[in-house]
């Protein structure tokens, strides 16, 4: 049994989400990826010891992550019971369901039908009796957006969330729900959205909804699934996610432009003293975001990452410099 390291909440930052009385680490660790049933288990314990150990507190997962849907969370079930039992109240559990998860009619978008049902899988794969936050984690047009906030609703009252976020909703849809929610006394408390260098979409709208609906902010693939780092700048290494058999980061992205762009972020990267990873970590989280949810494949990546909270903030010149790239 795993014993966690003393000095875990020295180094780490804790910044509240909107206006709840909930503080996350600055850093999440999400399961989206190496999690799933054809990942090595021991690699899986490694890294999310390795984040708990650094301060991490919250852990993200959805009923799909794996493959096969329900892997990542049965692998964290696992890892529940065999390394995190004596440390449950310290951990911030998030799930969600919005995707296909099974067949026929019943098993996606938002129906109250879904998500309960959806919850309940979840909670039975990682031997919990509750979530600390469960997603709605994509708007759904056809479903009566009252009805999947009835759910979510219900869902809290039943004890099986204690918080309940929202994901890949626009800033419209965010306001609406938002009202409706804070109607039935259970407000939205995070909204979880891509994010990075790359992806700036919220700034056009979200972020102000979200400040003044008080709400907290996750952002989802803040190195942009590994191509705002530095492995891709000579060609494609054989153990990352690009090489892999992952739909959702093909070698095609990989275009010369791109690598000449990033090239020149790794530049004011190494002038700062730090890694472009770390520099994308820290970039994410300058402002107002309230964490940063990356992913990782090994210990060292995550490690690497939570150091990046050393270095200190940008200057006016170096985000100037990092827009000027990226225009
Ligand atoms: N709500 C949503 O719709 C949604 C959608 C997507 C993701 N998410 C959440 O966001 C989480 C993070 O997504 P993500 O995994 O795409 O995040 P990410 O942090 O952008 O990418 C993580 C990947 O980058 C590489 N990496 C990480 N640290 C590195 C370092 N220091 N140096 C070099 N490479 C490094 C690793 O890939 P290699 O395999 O190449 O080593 C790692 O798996 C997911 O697990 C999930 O919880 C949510």
């Amino acid at each position: 049994m795993y014993t966690a390291n003393e000095k875990r909440y020295g180094e780490m930052k804790y910044n509240r989400c909107g206006k709840s009385g909930l503080k996350l680490s600055a850093l999440s660790l999400g399961m989206w990826h190496n999690f799933g049933s054809f990942d090595d288990y021991g690699n899986m314990v490694k890294m999310a010891t390795a984040a708990f150990d650094l301060g991490i507190t919250h852990f993200d997962l959805a009923n799909n992550y794996g493959p096969v849907p329900g892997s990542a969370e049965e692998n964290m079930g696992k890892m529940l019971k065999n390394e995190f039992a004596p440390y449950r109240d310290e951990l911030i559990i998030s799930t969600k369901a919005g995707y296909t998860m099974w067949d026929g009619p019943y098993g996606d978008h938002g129906s109250r039908k879904y998500l309960i049902a959806s919850l309940d899988q979840s909670l039975k794969r990682m031997g919990l009796d509750y979530v600390d936050i469960f997603y709605h984690h994509r708007p759904d047009k056809e479903t009566p957006m009252e009805e999947t906030a009835m759910a979510l609703y219900d869902i809290v009252r039943s004890g099986k969330a204690l918080y309940v976020g929202i994901s890949n909703y626009s800033p419209e849809e965010t306001q609406k729900m938002s009202g409706i929610l804070k109607s039935l006394n259970t407000p939205v408390l995070i909204h979880q959205v891509r994010y990075n260098m790359l992806e700036r979409t919220p700034e056009n709208g979200l972020w102000s909804v979200l400040e003044q609906e008080g709400i907290g902010s996750i952002a989802f693939c803040p190195l942009a699934q590994g191509l705002l780092t530095n492995k891709y700048l000579h060609g494609i290494p054989a153990n990352s996610r690009a090489a892999g058999s992952s739909k959702f980061l093909t070698s095609d992205r990989i275009t010369p432009g791109l690598v000449e762009k990033v090239g020149k972020l790794n530049d004011i990267a190494i002038n700062r003293g730090q890694t472009l990873a770390q520099m994308a970590v820290l970039w994410n989280l300058r402002d107002t975001l309230t964490t940063c949810l990356i992913g990782a494949s090994r210990p060292e990546q995550i490690i690497e990452n939570v150091n990046a909270l050393k270095n200190s903030a940008f200057t006016a010149d170096e985000l100037k410099a990092i827009d000027e790239i990226l225009a």
